[in-house]
């Protein structure tokens, strides 16, 4: 493939042919927003939703409510009510149903009005709401917005282990989805986002579709290798190394990034960390909550300040800041920078953005399929390399 042509370029026609790039639209109509529909996405971490409380989220340009029932069940429905469409999270939770803050109409699990309590003769057969399937699992709250019957939930046997600790978190991004999931493949920009880790300018190897996304290798001047893997279509798994000597091997990654709207994003994560049994029994209650409010707001702030011309890269990192503070702060500047949605008619891909490349490549195939109604791949999981 030339270097400087996005694959792709005037090679679908027709009537159903793909907008070309359109990864980043993502509401319930666009084709993208359909696409990830198809699969299971996080949309809150579990320890943030106590039981019997409500939330308003948004998440794929959808409104919706987040509840936990009295039960310790969470449940998600629409976002507002169908009597005269107040914002339903600001009701209150009854066992495990929600009762609306205005007239008092109630709503249980499945999205069916239950009660009206006003009217002398009740309607609530005829009236219901949007009602999503839901799953807890390794500290995340997990929604199923596609149509018909959801596939099962992937699952994560290394995160099953009894002998470890769950980490799980959220980081608010203002800036869309696919430019944190084009970074992944993009092992180019630890030369330079994050120079004080590893310099050295990698060469690239290969750009790869496999059986659960793509792989991406690159060498180093000094003989050294590495591979970053995506899952199709948003995640990203990789293994780190233990930080401390109760942890028996490598830590296990898993992240999701999820689109809030066309402009933000959430980047959903769970870690898991296998430790020694005495760690095991000592560990708190999990899971846990990584990288509280506090720190997503140092990051923001920091983030902030640099691409507002207040403060460069260098201060931050010569400030009093962790290792992980950070590179955080070096990743947001880096894809913020490019503004809340990146045009990637625009841009100029090279030999080193292989990776990103072909992520575009099969996205676009994928969406293809769905428009024409073809179907689409079934994806493995990534097998977790490392340490
Ligand atoms: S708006 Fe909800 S009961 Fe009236
Ligand atoms: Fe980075």
């Amino acid at each position: 493939m030339p270097v400087g042509t996005l694959p792709g370029d005037g090679r679908a026609s027709g009537p159903n042919r793909v907008e070309a790039l359109d990864f980043t639209h993502t509401g319930p109509g666009a084709l993208a927003g359909r696409y990830l529909r198809t699969f299971w996405q996080p949309v809150f971490v579990a320890a943030d939703l106590p039981a019997g409380r409500s939330v308003p989220i948004r998440i794929m340009d959808e409104q919706l409510t987040l509840y936990r029932g009295e039960t310790g069940t969470a449940h998600l429905v629409a976002f507002r009510c169908a009597h005269r469409g107040t914002q339903l999270s600001t009701g209150w939770v009854e066992g495990d149903d929600l009762r609306c803050f205005y007239h008092g109409w109630k709503y249980d699990a499945t999205g069916q009005c239950i009660e009206q309590p006003a009217e002398p003769e009740p309607f609530c057969g005829r009236i219901s709401i949007r009602a999503f399937p839901t799953e807890e699992y390794i500290g995340l709250i997990f929604a199923y917005l596609g149509e018909g019957q959801p596939p099962l939930l992937p699952r994560y046997p290394e995160f099953e282990d009894s002998d470890s600790a769950l980490e799980a978190g959220r980081a608010d991004w203002p800036c869309n989805f696919f430019q944190r999931n084009e970074n992944t493949p993009d092992l180019t920009h630890v030369a330079f986002v994050h120079r004080q880790s590893s310099p050295a300018i990698p060469r690239m190897e290969s750009a790869t579709e496999t059986d659960f996304g793509i792989a991406v290798s690159v060498s180093y001047p000094d003989g050294s290798a590495s591979t970053a893997r995506l899952q199709m279509p948003n995640k990203s798994q990789f293994r780190l190394p233990p930080r401390s000597a109760d942890e028996v091997r490598g830590r296990d990654n898993v992240f999701w990034r999820v689109p809030v709207d066309d402009d933000n994003h959430v980047s959903f994560s769970a870690t898991v960390m296998h430790l020694t049994p005495e760690a095991a029994r000592q560990a708190a209650d999990k899971p846990r909550i990584a990288n509280g409010a506090d720190h997503l707001q140092r990051i923001r702030e920091l983030g902030d300040s640099v691409l507002a011309g207040a403060a460069h890269i260098s201060d931050v990192m010569q400030g009093p800041y962790d290792r992980v503070t950070i590179m955080e702060v070096q990743d947001y500047v880096s894809m913020v920078g490019q503004g809340n949605n990146v045009d990637r008619g625009l841009d100029h891909p090279g030999r080193a953005d292989l990776g990103i490349v072909l992520l575009r490549k099969v996205w676009e195939r994928e969406l293809q399929a769905l428009a024409d109604g073809r179907p689409l791949t079934q994806w493995d999981r990534t097998p977790l390399p490392g340490p």
